[in-house]
């Protein structure tokens, strides 16, 4: 462990010893309060004396080192080992491009010994690069930076260190001659950052225990922000000689302390694995954990990523394990942890990904060299419905206000719901009888739905849920095509003919097209109303673009176009719609109440249109009405087993 000798490194003697510090574990401000009570009772100061100056420092979560300059060359780097004795590490520390191997300042100036502490570390970039590589050579990812920082620092052959870029933060001094210390803390490290060495910035001298609670709760606010793992803060009496006033009790000074966040790992047993069923049909393992206590709440459940990383982990059920919940991070199992005494035996994992999908019982499949386990019911699975119909009515997508979770569920488990146009049958008389929904709400998602109706086609392509079509690649599908039908009928080469689809996606959306299924799904929602504006000989990229390389203002409510119809218009035509009108502006499109953008353009002399100028502008000839889709091809080929019921089906691959 980390507080041990290893044999092969020459054991370092540290005078004076490497101290740890007194850890308050109460996380709040009153952890904070009883330190300085603490110092404050054993200086004797009375009530009335001003308050403590203290140097607060981040806590650095990797492993102390001691680093010798002799005349301003590091001679030496020492682990703390158990304090008294550490390891000499100081053929690894050299490779440590952080840690200068001759310290700034003119010979004479150079202190005759200078003894630096501090902590080593791995950036979170670095560690997370360092697990990218392990997992391309299909090796054994790391468990965190710090583990690996220390496991990296007591490497016997340097060769294993060479991809393990390290870090480094001094925070002390050891042993010093010929050289006189400031009379602060806070100055040394001032001094110790001239000398060349990396002092971290977020340190503060700040007064007394209202000033030790603040630095704890700003530093607490960015710690996810941080591009290092901190497991607290720390806070030392800034002036030394009230330090030696302090003196220390055993082996931990009385003027300072380790002041805690609560942790973001913590050890668990992990008592089960289940398969949970995401919108896209993807089968995450999930742990059923033995609930613990770690980064602020009870985790019970945590995410296994898929098969692949389960088993790179080498967790079995039964293991305890480490699980990480940082800032709003969805909570993770890291790895195992080897039980003491146990010998690590040859890893036979004991879970399987299920055949058929634990839901809905359809064929489960992975895609050739593929990492995820998809689910083929399509939205025959409940699993899959529920997410699809939260995405579908999304805020992004159709925009269907009072559509979330709970809702969902009801409708879908209550077989209220079979299908996306399925939503559009729903009728306030048989939402009433659900959970929370009286009159008014059942009537306002009615009216909701309703509204939805009107929408773009951009929005229309991301509602689908189509894999890999975000919202930019829906926005750059619809202002190429112009039309859904053109996108519909438009092979993978000409879907990559848009400006970022490559072939992955353009043969998603080839194949989402090409089911039957989903042609159904989309002509029963246009038969339900579905709608939104569409040129009449659709608006491809070969076609005129009007207004390309022209940025468009809407202001005021236009007759007969909604703002994303209008919107819409504008951008199959080439342009760009802007929120505020400047020099840049080439037209104003002013409906009624336009207020402040009109003015606006008229002070800068812009031209300003109505809707019947917008609509002139982009085609001499009025839109037509949406036209109807084409019937799907004759005799189209049967619906995956038990897909009856019209939902979007997902393409996949052949097992692997
Ligand atoms: S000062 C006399 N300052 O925390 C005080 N320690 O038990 C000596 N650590 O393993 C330590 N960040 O490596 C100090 N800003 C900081 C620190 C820090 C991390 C580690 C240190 C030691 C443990 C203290």
């Amino acid at each position: 462990m980390i507080g041990q000798v290893l044999e092969g490194f020459a054991p370092v003697h540290h005078a004076p010893p490497m101290l740890s510090i007194r850890t308050e574990t109460d996380t709040t401000a009153a952890g904070a309060r009883a330190f300085d009570e603490r110092v404050r009772r054993e200086l004797g100061l009375p009530p009335e004396a001003p308050p403590v100056e203290y140097a607060a420092e981040l806590k650095f979560d990797g492993l102390a080192l001691s680093l010798r300059y002799e005349r301003g060359l590091l001679v030496q780097a020492a682990t703390r080992g158990d304090g008294e004795t550490g390891e000499d590490v100081t053929q690894n520390v050299r490779t440590i491009g952080q840690i200068p191997l001759r310290l700034f300042g003119a010979a004479p100036d150079l202190p005759a010994l200078l003894e630096i502490r501090g902590e080593v570390y791995m950036r979170r970039d670095d560690f997370e690069r360092l697990n990218a590589r392990q997992r391309e050579r299909g090796g054994k990812t790391f468990i965190n930076p710090r583990n690996t920082a220390a496991g990296a620092i007591r490497q016997l052959d340097p060769k294993a260190l060479a991809d393990k870029r390290l870090s480094f933060y001094a925070y002390g001094l050891g042993q010093v001659q010929g050289w006189a210390q400031p009379a602060t803390h806070s100055a040394t490290l001032d001094a110790v950052a001239a000398f060349g060495l990396p002092v971290n910035g977020l340190r503060r001298v700040v007064a007394g225990a209202d000033g030790l609670a603040a630095f704890h709760e700003a530093v607490a606010a960015q710690r996810d922000a941080l591009p290092f793992d901190i497991d607290g803060v720390v806070y030392k009496v800034d002036r030394i000689d009230l330090q030696r006033r302090l003196g220390f009790v055993t082996r931990e000074p009385r003027w300072a302390v380790a002041h805690k966040f609560p942790a973001q790992e913590q050890a668990t047993r992990l008592n089960g694995i289940e398969v949970q069923v995401g919108r896209t049909g993807k089968l995450t393992p999930v742990a059923k954990l033995e609930p613990v206590f770690v980064g602020g709440t009870t985790v019970s459940n945590a995410t296994l990523h898929n098969l692949f990383e389960l088993r790179r982990k080498g967790v079995r059920v039964g293991d305890r394990v480490i699980v990480r919940r940082a800032g709003d991070v969805i909570p993770e199992v890291v790895g195992r942890i080897a039980e003491p005494g146990g010998a690590r035996q040859a890893y036979v994992p004991n879970f399987r990904m299920p055949r058929a999908c634990p839901v809905c019982g359809s064929r489960v499949l992975r895609e050739k060299g593929g990492i995820e386990h998809r689910c083929t019911g399509g939205l025959f699975c409940a699993a899959q419905r529920k997410q699809a119909i939260l995405h579908f009515a999304g805020r992004r997508a159709m925009d269907i206000e009072g559509l979330g979770d709970r809702l969902v569920d009801q409708l879908v488990d209550g077989g209220l719901v079979r299908t996306l146009p399925g939503l559009y049958a729903l009728e306030a008389g048989a939402l009433e009888g659900l959970d929370r929904m009286a009159g008014k709400s059942a009537a306002n998602l009615v009216a909701a739905l309703a509204r939805s109706k009107a929408t773009t086609l951009a929005r229309f392509l991301y509602a689908l849920g189509i894999r890999h079509v975000g919202e930019a690649t829906a926005k750059a599908l619809a202002r190429h095509f112009g039309s859904l039908e053109r996108i519909m009928t438009a092979g993978v080469e000409p879907l990559q003919a848009v400006g970022d689809i490559g072939p992955v996606v353009a043969q998603s959306v080839q194949a989402f097209f090409a089911q039957p299924h989903n042609r159904e799904v989309i002509a029963a929602l246009r038969e339900a109303g579905v709608h939104w504006p569409e040129p009449a000989d659709g608006q491809a990229d070969d076609a005129p673009r009007p207004l390309a390389g022209q940025t468009l203002v809407l202001t005021g409510g236009l007759p007969t176009l909604s703002r994303d119809e209008a919107r819409a218009l504008i951008e199959a035509a080439g342009g760009k719609v802007s929120g505020s009108v400047s020099k840049k502006t080439d037209w104003v499109v002013a409906g009624s109440d336009a207020g402040s953008k009109l003015e606006r353009a008229r002070e800068l002399g812009l031209p300003v249109l109505d809707e019947a100028g917008l609509r002139a502008l982009i085609a001499p000839a009025p839109p037509a009405p949406p036209a109807p889709l084409p019937p799907p091809p004759s005799l189209p080929p049967p619906p995956p087993p038990g897909a009856d019921n019209a939902g979007l089906v997902q393409p996949e691959g052949p097992p692997a």
